[in-house]
């Protein structure tokens, strides 16, 4: 199978989140497979231009129309790894700074779509497959399906958060679309125009980031009002976990970390990192982090409920990461009320995440709704504990810790309720200063699955194959 990846995100070019690792991680891994090649394309964001210049080889150029604009599109390649990526350049869309959250981010992606499928022409590659990732990648399976560019073409959409849907007034179809009559309402959802709606509609199988998300979406709560598409075409609908790149995240060898290990026993990162942030040097005091977006999707609301309280037990907590100023503002002040137990540390920055992964005890994951979730098997390459609540792909790859049975790789609840967590992350520090308990946790994660991306490259390349 050829297939062409259609993302708004890929490591190591740009990154806001997971989608980001996924598109970057999965290509290698499924082009292991002789039959199948699968080859990427995004945006040329000024960012990889200003990164990258030197590795990128121009194609070809070619004018794409988006409604009545005439404008013109430059396609460039590099390969990185083994895989070939191609960059889509239009200097009045793309050249701005970070990759979203424009007035017009609608039109710069009916911009893009459209371009993916007009390059079909010209690629030296022709793709049996289009495979499109979130709302971005959505009107490129429409595109696909209306204007047929090659002869049995094949599509997959997949969903990475539903929550994030492209939506627009929909008296732009006029401006921005000139398709044939009769499309509008495979676009449109609720009176608006929306590009997940669009991918979901046309594209011939969807898939989502973990069985019971999948399941999930189907369902008002977690459907984010495109609940009834879901639903309607169920029998389309896999869910997939995802994997991540066990060679990067590795003990072992990252060489953003300190002191490399293997076994926990040996692990000496922990003071490293205190002394660094300026919390109590102690190898001995349990060290919880959370690494993340600082959005609602994550539970803050939850940690921020019980902080303080959670707090008077004997313990450190570390919080990375930047967003919402809505949660920056309130860990701010709760790390001054409580400076020697909590670190806010609002930042982006990848080697002091790798630290904190290598030093903490446990990871405390408490999401509202989470479609797969990486940092937990992050988390568990690290043998840091993941504590989560139970939903998505967290309940599908942390199971609680049962005394009786001695099963278990990590701490979960169910509801999402506050003190629920209290209670959970209590339990856990229980454990922590119980020997025998902590040290099967760890052999379980030890012995458990590694979450690499085998398993679910396998179920990829099923899905390709009885496409076509
Ligand atoms: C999104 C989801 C996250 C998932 C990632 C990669 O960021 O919120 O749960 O792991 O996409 O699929």
């Amino acid at each position: 199978e050829k297939i062409l990846f259609i993302a708004s995100e890929c490591t190591p070019f740009v990154k806001t989140g997971g989608l980001a690792d996924v598109v970057g991680s999965l290509p290698q891994v499924l082009n292991q497979k002789e039959t199948t090649e699968v080859r990427v394309v995004l945006p040329l964001y000024q960012e990889i231009r200003e990164n990258w210049s030197d590795d990128l080889e121009n194609v070809h150029s070619f004018p794409v129309s988006v409604g009545w604009r005439n404008q013109e599109a430059t396609l460039y390649q590099l390969t990185y790894q083994g895989v070939v990526y191609y960059f889509i350049e239009n200097e009045y869309y793309f050249t701005r700074r970070g990759l979203y959250g424009y007035y017009d981010d609608g039109e710069r992606f009916v911009f893009f779509c459209q371009a993916v499928i007009e390059a079909l022409s010209i690629l030296p590659f022709q793709p049996n497959i289009l495979h499109g990732h979130d709302w971005q990648a959505g009107l490129a399976m429409a595109f696909a399906k209306i204007q047929k560019p090659i002869e049995h073409l094949r599509t997959v959409f997949t969903i990475h958060n539903i929550k994030y849907q492209g939506i627009m007034p929909l008296d732009v179809y006029h401006d921005l679309f000139h398709l044939p009559d009769g499309h509008i309402s495979g676009l449109e959802w609720n009176g608006l125009l929306n590009c997940m709606k669009a991918g979901l509609f046309h594209a011939d199988k969807i898939t989502t980031v973990s069985p019971s998300y999948a399941k999930e979406i189907t369902t008002p709560y977690f459907g984010e009002g495109l609940y009834p598409i879901i639903s309607e075409r169920e029998e389309d609908v896999a869910g997939i976990v995802n994997g991540i790149n066990v060679d990067d995240y590795n003990p072992q060898t990252d060489p953003h970390i300190p002191y490399p290990y293997s076994n926990i026993e040996e692990n000496k990162n922990k003071t490293i990192i205190q002394e660094k942030l300026g919390l109590p040097v102690n190898s001995k005091k349990p060290l919880y982090v959370t690494i993340t977006r600082l959005v609602e999707q994550k539970g803050l609301h939850l940690i921020q409920a019980i902080i303080d309280e959670f707090l008077q037990e004997d313990v450190q907590f570390v919080l990375l990461g930047t967003g919402d100023s809505e949660f920056e503002d309130y860990f701010y002040h709760a790390a001054e009320r409580n400076n020697d137990k909590l670190v806010a540390y609002l930042g982006f920055d990848e080697a002091l995440a790798r630290q904190l992964y290598a030093a903490a005890d446990f990871f405390v994951m408490p999401s509202l709704f989470e479609p797969c979730g990486l940092s937990q098997l992050i988390s568990l390459q690290y043998k840091t504990i993941p504590i989560v609540r139970e939903t998505g792909g967290l309940k599908d790859t942390i199971r609680p810790y049962n005394e009786y049975t001695k099963e278990g790789n990590g701490f979960s609840f169910t509801n999402y309720n506050a003190h629920d967590l209290l209670h959970v992350l209590q339990y856990s520090l229980q454990i922590f200063h119980d020997q025998e308990h902590w040290s099967t946790i760890l052999k379980n994660i030890d012995e458990g699955d590694s979450y690499s991306w085998t398993e679910s490259a396998k179920s990829y390349h099923t899905l390709y194959q009885d496409m076509l």
